[in-house]
């Protein structure tokens, strides 16, 4: 069974607090918190002082994902926040290796996203230091979008990196999942399925949570 990530971009931000209440009492596995900067990506979320207040409504795992540059200026402050894990794209760290050391001599996991242009065989060499893979299946910064169909090609090609280095690096989906593509992606090798739309835009977002929790 694959973890759930719900994603609180799409959730009501005037009514964040109901929103983490439904998540908490649902069979959602991890809040995934997606932070942008407007210089990253096209578009500007929030911050450690949103993910603080999350934190305190929930015990479930705080998935911290930074679309920003310069991550390594902000790491201590998200885990202050409560983060559990941080993952820094690998598009915006010249020294992936020493971001990973930060994140993870601050006491939280590590992972590192890739977006949909950036092939799997460029983590050959970090993978060993980390805990989690974001694959992007859109380009990052808006929630609702389409999921690109190669990223199928591109989690099957991880997993047997992953496999032939016999690690135990979790890979996450991360855009455009839907109840109609979720089998496919599991069963190219995903672990993790972060979803924002399908979740809150839904009638029933618990139901949905549900539904997804046993493909
Ligand atoms: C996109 C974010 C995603 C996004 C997913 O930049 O990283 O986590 O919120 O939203 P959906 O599931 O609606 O594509
Ligand atoms: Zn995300």
């Amino acid at each position: 069974m694959a973890i759930i990530a719900p994603s609180l971009l799409s959730a009501d931000f005037l009514n964040l607090k109901a929103d983490c209440e439904m998540l908490n009492k649902s069979s959602a596995d991890w809040f995934h918190l997606d932070v942008m900067d407007g210089r990253f990506v096209p578009n500007i979320s929030f911050g450690p002082m949103i993910v603080e207040f999350i934190r305190k409504t929930t015990t479930k795992f705080c998935d911290v994902h930074l679309m920003i540059e310069e991550p390594e200026k902000y790491a201590e402050a998200f885990k202050n926040a409560g983060a559990d894990n941080l993952t820094v794209h690998y598009e915006a760290c010249r020294h992936l290796h020493r971001n990973i050391q930060q994140i993870k001599s601050l006491g939280m996991q590590a992972g590192v996203a890739i977006n949909p242009h950036t092939p799997v065989d460029l983590l050959k060499d970090i993978l060993k230091e980390i805990d989690l893979v974001c694959m992007m299946s859109v380009n990052p910064g808006f929630g609702g979008q389409s999921f690109i169909q190669h990223t199928v090609i591109k989690t099957k090609q991880l997993k047997e990196m992953i496999n032939e280095q016999l690690l135990n690096v979790k890979i996450e989906i991360d855009g455009g999942v839907t109840l109609a593509n979720a089998k496919m992606i599991i069963e190219a090798g995903a672990d993790v399925l972060v979803a924002g739309n399908t979740v809150f835009k839904s009638k029933n977002p618990a139901e949905t949570i549900a539904a997804l929790k046993v493909i």
